[in-house]
């Protein structure tokens, strides 16, 4: 019989023991070990910078591309590294060359932030960004691709789709609409900022033309580390935001070298990879997903809501809906109190109308922390 292999628990994170941090998809978390391999790169590059950046660091990125290039099932020559979700994004949506009477297609889950980089592009073209509702709870990954795709039409140049979306932790079916815009001649970019860690992925069978995924989120690499992929049929056209000495000779080079900076991040991305690899990526999300499900259905009950049921749909972010409408300000006063007076770290976040909770749940969380939210949200709300 296989031995069943021990998960690492908090004490292998460098988290406060005293926070129930229930915001791993915020910023991600580092563990210990990881970090400390991330410290060696950097001793070697300040015990020799040009040795380091000049001579070696060509070698070191190409050894993490091939690592990282099998985990996400990508074709390494299209595989690159930028700092996170927000630059691959932008990068795309910059080089688009948009025409007046082009639209542009999101989603009301879009990254707040992707959406103004969205904005900014079609306000200059005199473009139309066209942003179609997808209502929760949903229902399945046919109603989600059929909402998505009901908002192509004959101008749409771009789709941009998350993978996992921040707002409300649905996991979009990226695959099938890949496939639709592909018949219709529709480039799409998948916003993968949650996708590394928390989903199994192959992006050779996903299809998109461009994706990106933070790898300092559900991977817990250190923070500005991010994969950026691009199809073959567009590594000519994309180039990086910032040109630099590499940008001639094509694609990787461009985006290898922008510039002198600390690429010790990426380079610890193997450590974060085996950290996880070591447990088992398949019970690792198995883990987390099941905490997360338990954990928002131990809060909800406590506030006589209901989870939106999304079994399928979800990963290891799951929503609660608070039990009463909230302005902003109370939203996000809500939070600092919950940080202030309880230790708890959980976003507030908003999808059509109304205020939810959204829970993460990673290896270092226990059901106690989603219990210390229950009480402290029972006590609010005067919930016994
Ligand atoms: C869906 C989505 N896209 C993009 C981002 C931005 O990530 P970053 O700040 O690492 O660029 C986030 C961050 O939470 C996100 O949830």
């Amino acid at each position: 019989m296989a031995e069943a292999t021990t998960l690492p628990d908090a004490s292998a994170w460098a988290l406060d023991p005293d926070l129930a941090y229930l915001n791993h998809g915020g910023f991600g978390a580092t563990p210990i070990s990881v970090l400390a391999e991330q410290q060696t790169f950097r001793a070697a590059l300040e015990r020799n910078p040009v040795r380091f950046l000049v001579h070696d660091l060509p070698g070191l990125l190409d050894g993490v591309r091939a690592r990282v290039a099998a985990f996400l099932g990508a074709d390494a020559d299209g595989l690159v590294f930028v700092d996170n979700a927000t630059t691959g994004t932008q990068t795309v949506i910059a080089q688009m060359c948009l025409q007046p009477g082009d639209e542009v297609l999101a989603t009301d889950h879009g990254y707040p932030a992707a959406l103004t980089q969205l904005r900014r592009a079609t306000e200059a073209a005199g473009a139309v960004l066209r942003i179609v509702p997808v209502p929760l709870p949903a229902v399945s990954r046919e109603q989600v691709a059929g909402a998505v795709l009901a908002g192509l039409t004959g101008r749409t140049r771009l789709v941009v789709v998350d993978h996992v979306a921040s707002c409300s932790g649905l996991v979009f079916p990226v695959e099938e609409i890949a496939a639709e815009c592909r018949c219709q001649g529709v480039p799409v970019l998948v916003d993968g900022a949650h996708a590394p860690g928390m989903l199994p992925l192959d992006l050779g069978r996903l299809g998109a033309d461009f994706w990106v995924g933070n790898l300092h989120k559900w991977v817990s690499a250190p923070k500005a580390s991010a994969a950026f992929y691009v199809a073959p049929q567009w590594r000519e056209r994309i180039q990086p935001l910032v040109a630099s000495h590499g940008l001639a000779d094509g694609y990787r080079p461009a985006f290898d070298w922008t510039g002198t900076r600390d690429p010790s991040a990426v380079l610890a991305v193997p450590a974060a990879l085996d950290f996880f690899g070591r447990a088992g990526w398949d019970a690792v999300r198995a883990h987390n997903n099941a905490l997360a499900r338990r954990g928002a259905a131990l809060v909800a009950e406590r506030l006589g809501t209901s989870p939106p049921d999304a079994d399928g749909l979800a990963g290891s972010m799951r929503l609660v809906p608070l039990p009463e409408p909230l302005a902003e300000a109370d939203a996000r006063a809500l939070e600092g109190q919950l940080l202030r007076e309880h230790g708890i770290v959980v976003p507030i976040t908003s999808h059509g109308g109304w205020r939810w909770l959204r829970l993460s749940a990673q290896l270092y969380n226990t059901l106690g922390d989603y219990e210390r939210l229950a009480d402290a949200l029972g006590r609010r709300y005067q919930i016994a």
